[in-house]
């Protein structure tokens, strides 16, 4: 699991680059109040490499089509907390 995810597609070098930084920016429009399938993509990727990516400063940037008030963006922060 360390060596990056056993399915060797195109995300293990895109995993070894997040790894590698001390800060992780996010960023994604919101589809159906949640990110994007193509970002969910790679954070299902980073699932094995979880002890390389803890404590990790992270940023998010989502953008949406509702105001800011919905709770909507308070469930996708709250994913990233997690
Ligand atoms: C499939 C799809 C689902 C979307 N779902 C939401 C949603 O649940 N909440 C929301 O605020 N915006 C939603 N949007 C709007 C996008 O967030 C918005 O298009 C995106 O932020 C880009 O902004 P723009 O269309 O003004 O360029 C959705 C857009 C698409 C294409």
């Amino acid at each position: 699991c360390s060596k990056g995810c056993v399915d060797k597609d195109d995300t293990n070098p895109t995993i070894d680059k997040i790894a590698a930084t001390d800060m992780i920016l996010f960023a994604t429009p919101v589809y159906w109040w949640g990110m994007s399938a193509q970002l969910k993509l790679v954070i299902d990727k980073c699932y094995c490499r979880g002890l390389q990516l803890k404590n990790k400063k992270v940023g998010t940037i989502v953008v949406g089509g509702s105001p800011v008030d919905s709770i909507q963006y308070e469930l996708i922060d709250k994913q990233f907390d997690c």
